[in-house]
């Protein structure tokens, strides 16, 4: 359904991202780490076909461009920039949560070690800024070009906001659900948010127009964390192409942990523990399917989604496109990978 909706764009966004990573310098295999994350290359540079990511965020941009009655054209700059400036999120997420496994392949710190990867991460940030800078030739006038400069900025700066809070959370047992929903919202509502909001300033050259859309990519994305919390948990790692239970390894208090710790004792007792291997993650998963939290945790997914479509349809506009958001919408709900 997602490929369904991003076949029109697919090959234009492919272009566009390879343009701005191939405009870096070249020295030995520079280039190769950097393609590797974004799934065109293996580790040994030759070309790779085994998938990418789902590429939701410029999937996200391009509609919003054309809902917001553009052309999906002129939202390629950001498109990129988005879609680069997650995948240097995920290299860093990849290390900071000794994750193995992405996209059904090692990660990158796995390859070629943290310090390697921190550098690469680095590298795909300032990339989706050069990707960035292709919006003044849409004609875009200036102001509106540095606005978009600007969310990009604040994006970042919740991104890493959440990220400290959610590192933060492995240590702590008194995590709320409030303080879980400001830490979901900003290491990754937030770039959803941007991407909807991006898209839709690209199309209409409107800040207004585009607040709307910047209100449904945030539910959006608050929905998105909430479903990739029960995917990380009762998620299967052949679908979901990143290995299962390390979120329970970390003691990650994602939203199902949350809402279990609160009804089991037990669980309590077994999270306060020195040691935490991979016997007491069993115990673990047995302990949150029987609190119940699962099904607490999907209603919690279903009202984010519900919020989403109210913001959508705030925007006050109806046309083809917006019809397309809303079937991304619904495919993104309850998804297995
Ligand atoms: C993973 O995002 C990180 C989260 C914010 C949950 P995606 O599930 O969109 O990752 P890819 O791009 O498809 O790999
Ligand atoms: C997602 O973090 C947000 C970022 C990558 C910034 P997670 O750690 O929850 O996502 P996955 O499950 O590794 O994709
Ligand atoms: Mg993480
Ligand atoms: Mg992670």
């Amino acid at each position: 359904m997602i490929a369904d909706l991003a076949a029109r764009y697919a090959a234009s966004l492919d272009q566009t991202m390879r343009t701005v990573v191939d405009s870096a310098p070249d020295s030995r295999d520079f280039l190769t780490l950097l393609r590797y994350p974004l799934g065109w290359v293996n580790a040994d540079g030759q070309p790779y076909a085994g998938g990418t990511g789902k590429r939701i965020r410029p999937l996200l941009v391009l509609l919003c461009a054309e809902a917001a009655g553009g052309r999906w054209q002129d939202a390629l700059p950001a498109a990129a920039a988005v879609e680069i400036l997650h995948n240097f999120s995920l290299v860093h997420d990849d290390i900071q949560d000794a994750s193995p496994l992405r996209h059904n392949r090692p990660t990158v710190w796995t390859v070629w070690g943290a310090p390697s990867a921190i550098n690469i991460g680095d590298a795909l940030f300032a990339l989706a800024y050069r990707a960035l800078e292709g919006l003044s030739q849409t004609g875009l006038p200036p102001e509106l070009t540095i606005a978009a400069w600007r969310i990009l900025n604040h994006t970042n700066l919740e991104l890493t906001r959440g990220q400290h809070l959610d590192m933060g959370f492995e240590h702590r047992m008194d995590v709320t659900v409030e303080e879980y929903l400001s830490m979901i919202e900003g290491k990754s509502a937030a770039l959803l948010a941007a991407s909807a909001q991006l898209g839709a300033l690209a199309g209409s050259r409107s800040m207004e127009t585009a607040g709307h859309f910047a209100s449904f990519g945030l539910h959006l994305g608050i929905a998105f964390q909430i479903r990739d919390d029960i995917l990380g948990i009762w998620g299967d790692q052949a679908v979901t192409g990143k290995s299962a239970a390390t979120d329970l390894l970390s003691r990650k208090k994602s939203l199902p942990v949350l809402f279990a710790l609160e009804r089991s004792p037990a669980l309590r007792r077994l999270y306060a523990r020195k040691h935490f291997g991979k016997r007491e993650v069993d115990a673990a998963l047995e302990l949150l399917d029987q609190t119940g939290a699962r099904a607490e945790v999907e209603a919690r997914e279903a009202a984010a989604f519900q919020q989403a479509l109210s913001a959508l349809a705030g925007s006050g506009v109806e046309n083809a496109a917006l019809q397309d958001l809303r079937r991304l919408a619904a495919a993104l709900f309850g998804r297995s990978a």
